[in-house]
């Protein structure tokens, strides 16, 4: 085990701990279902018990009976609303099914109707009492289901524009010395974050605040204004603490402008908190997907063929899908490769964005097809990945900003005692239990957005940074809250961040693993602004001037003596030279390549985020290696997992307990992802059947005893100003398959279908 503090290495900034962690663990900090509001009325939904089809008729009489019961809203009497586009279309929506909108039924689990009433039991009681008759028509529930419709995603999804190819993938197979082809699959999954998915609103005149969970506020505000029919100034979305968001929060769900619209109504604040249940289907999931990998290799391992196609299900109305292959197909050398990506469309809720989206789903059958290719070449799986290491991807011929895969691999090949391992399958065991040892690699692609910061430097030191990021418990407050403390070389205690507020100015959505490298960017820039102002007061003419232009870009911090005393050299003499007492600074970043509008759309809230392949002369991922040991019973088939290591290289690591909490989350949602996680769909009804967390399998401490994290040094001066690539979603990246090739190591069969349960174990 890695200590939870780990010690900086080179380029790495101080292991400070949390600046909310006093807050959280006292229970002080606020969610959005915390915060007071005056005398609200309590919002409870009825959802739809069947897929498809249509409500006949509502018998409301037993419901409305109920005591404090205000209103029942259903497609009959529910507020107006214009429609909003689909996120990964332009628009803020996570879907583009509008419940309340009509009779008709698009999914299980869809808002039919809207019970309001004096208190959250009451609403809750009378929902129960809702009786509702329906036309139900047979659903498409998922690959197979008949009545679905599959076509290429290519042109159907603004941001799935090409499916990569190179050379020519099927001569080169026909030739291949060394040939597989493989098919896998990944199943449905939910976010289920902590904090449930509730939305509070209330009205001021005009003016609506939203109290939300959210990963991106300006997005929340600006879309739902845009339903609302109204100016997007007139809507604050505020949410100083998220807990947990891992994709469920990025987009607007449907929820929100109805709750808005009906305190509007009812000139009175609303709170919704949905159920757990509920939350299954009023929100985004991670779709089921389905691959097939063909690779031909040389003897000796080089990678001469790889086609890589993939299929993922989607609701009728919208093509959204994740589109992995833009990683698969540049991740080794190779110069003939063919990639196609499908979308199937069944009777379902839109899905969305899941932690690391693409790159779960298909670098599981990647990864796993390449330890199925070492063994046919009776190889070591590291080896093979050594050999087809590269450091140009091979679609676009570009070179990676720096890529330490395989240093990632030897330094966690050695923590794990890789070389121990007896390569035959089914060769290691402890009593009753076989024991396997896999690996994987993971990436993820390192991406930015245009944002902006505003800066309040003090004379006494006290600093104010506002930037309306989200802190969905990755640590966002403590690594501005450095970034700051840094730059203006004042000391740490002596910042507050202020976030998750759509009053501060805007910062891209938190997802894509985008935010620190964003939002730090954007602090270290008006910090400099602010440095260059004071500087000018105090030394006018002086070269001072110039040093301060100097620290623009990602020179280091200010002297630490400057820190010891309290603030940077001078700033008595800068403030009385300026001849006032505090010193404001705003300013807007935008990366490298970003496109002309990014600013206007960062006011928007629409996204324009740039890095990862869609750079111009070069692309930028960060890499890391996991191993995995696993233990069968052979004769319950009990599978176990008691060590997972990862090493992990992402440019600078702004803190390392922080970056250390993250990886070691994703490493055992990784394993989660293979051994645990499935949202079981019945197939005859197109119905979540499993939607709550008894039956929903997620992991406990007992089945991690063993996380190893290790922090690789990596300097990229290529991506952003801040140093950095994003590891939000880097840990959970190939862990699946890690753990289906040391269950081959330990058992000698293969299993392509997650996840993994006793079930599907042969010993
Ligand atoms: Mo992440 S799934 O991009 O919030």
């Amino acid at each position: 085990m890695t200590a939870a503090v780990p010690e900086p290495k080179a380029n790495m900034g101080q292991s400070v701990p949390r600046y909310d962690a006093v807050v959280k663990v006292t229970g002080r900090a606020t969610y959005a279902s915390d915060m007071p509001l005056a005398d609200p009325a309590y919002a409870f939904l009825v959802t739809s018990a069947i897929a498809k089809g249509r409500v006949d008729r509502f018998d409301l009489d037993d419901a409305r009976g109920v005591r404090g019961v205000i209103d029942i809203v259903t497609h009959e009497n529910a507020p107006k609303l214009k429609e909003s586009k689909l996120f990964s279309n332009g628009g803020y929506a996570g879907t583009t099914i509008e419940p309340l909108k009509s009779a008709d039924i698009a999914h299980d689990g869809q808002i039919i109707a809207v019970v309001i009433a004096e208190t959250y039991e009451s609403a809750r009681e009378a929902a129960n009492r809702v009786k509702i008759s329906y036309t139900a028509t047979a659903p498409s529930a998922t690959f197979d289901s008949p009545g679905t419709t599959t076509a290429a995603a290519k042109g159907q999804n603004a941001q799935f524009k090409e499916d990569p190819k190179v050379g020519d993938f099927a001569k080169a197979f026909d030739e291949a010395e060394v040939k597989l082809t493989a098919s896998y699959d990944t199943p449905t999954q939910h976010h289920n974050p902590m904090e449930l998915f509730s939305t509070s609103c209330a009205w001021m005149g005009d003016n609506l605040v939203i109290y939300e969970p959210s990963q991106y506020v300006y997005g929340l505000k600006n879309g739902v204004a845009e339903q609302l029919g109204i100016d997007a100034d007139k809507v604050r979305v505020v949410n100083p603490y998220v807990g947990g968001g891992f994709g469920s929060r990025g987009s607007m769900t449907p929820r929100t402008a109805i709750i808005a619209g009906i305190a509007k109504r009812l000139n009175r604040p609303v709170k919704l908190v949905p159920t757990r249940d509920q939350g299954f289907t009023i929100t985004t999931h991670r779709a089921e997907t389905r691959h097939e990998i063909k690779l031909g290799a040389r003897r000796d391992g080089k990678l001469i063929a790889l086609r890589h196609e993939g299929a993922e299900v989607s609701s009728r109305p919208d093509a959204y899908c994740v589109g992995g292959t833009k990683t698969t197909t540049r991740l080794y050398a190779c110069p003939n490769v063919d990639s196609l990506v499908s979308i199937v469309r069944a009777d379902r809720n839109t899905p969305g964005f899941m932690r690391s989206p693409p790159e779960v789903p298909y670098l599981f059958a990647l990864e796993s097809a390449l330890d199925e290719l070492a063994v046919k070449l009776n190889m070591d799986p590291v080896e093979l990945r050594r050999i087809n290491d590269t450091t140009v991807e091979p679609i676009g011929g570009k070179p990676y900003t720096s890529r330490s895969l395989m240093a990632c691999f030897d330094e966690a090949a050695k923590a794990f005692g890789w070389a121990q391992r007896s390569p035959a399958p089914k060769s290691m065991s402890d009593g009753d239990w076989l024991i396997g040892h896999g690996c994987a690699a993971t990436c993820y692609p390192t991406q930015m957005g245009p944002s902006a910061a505003r800066v309040r430097l003090q004379r006494d030191g006290r600093t104010r940074v506002e930037i309306a990021g989200h802190e969905i418990g990755t640590g966002a407050y403590t690594v501005i809250a450095q970034t700051a403390a840094e730059r203006l070389g004042v000391p740490l205690e002596k910042v507050a961040v202020f976030i998750g507020d759509s009053d501060l100015p805007p910062a891209p959505v938190a997802g894509g693993s985008n935010s620190t490298a964003s939002t730090c960017s954007a602090v270290m820039m008006v910090c400099d602004q602010i440095r260059q102002r004071l500087f000018k007061a105090a030394m006018p003419g002086d070269s001072l001037t110039d040093k301060a232009k100097e620290t623009v870009g990602i020179s280091p911090a200010p002297s630490t003596q400057a820190a010891k005393s309290g603030r940077p050299p001078d700033l008595d003499k800068a403030f009385d030279a300026l001849g006032v007492s505090i010193v404001e600074e705003y300013g807007e970043w935008k990366p490298e390549g970003a496109p002309p509008d990014s600013f206007r759309a960062m006011h928007n809230g629409q996204v324009r985020l740039v890095g990862g392949h869609t750079m111009k002369d070069q692309i930028a991922y960060a890499f890391g290696a996991e191993f995995v040991e696993v233990r069968v019973n052979r004769f319950t088939h009990e599978i176990r997992c008691p060590r997972l290591v990862g090493a992990f290289s992402a440019g600078r690591i702004m803190n390392p307990r922080t970056a250390r909490s993250q990886l070691m989350g994703g490493l055992i949602w990784g394993m989660s992802s293979a051994l645990l996680e499935a949202t079981e769909i019945d197939e005859r009804t197109a119905r979540y059947v499993n939607d709550n967390f008894a039956d929903y399998l997620v992991p406990v401490n007992a089945d991690v005893p063993g996380v190893e994290v290790i922090l690789l040094s990596e300097q990229d001066d290529h991506i952003n100003p801040a140093g950095v690539k994003g590891l939000g979603e880097l840990a959970n990246v190939g862990t699946n398959a890690a753990i289906c090739n040391a269950i081959y190591h330990a058992t000698g069969k293969r299993i392509r279908k997650l996840p993994v349960r006793l079930e599907n174990i042969e010993v």
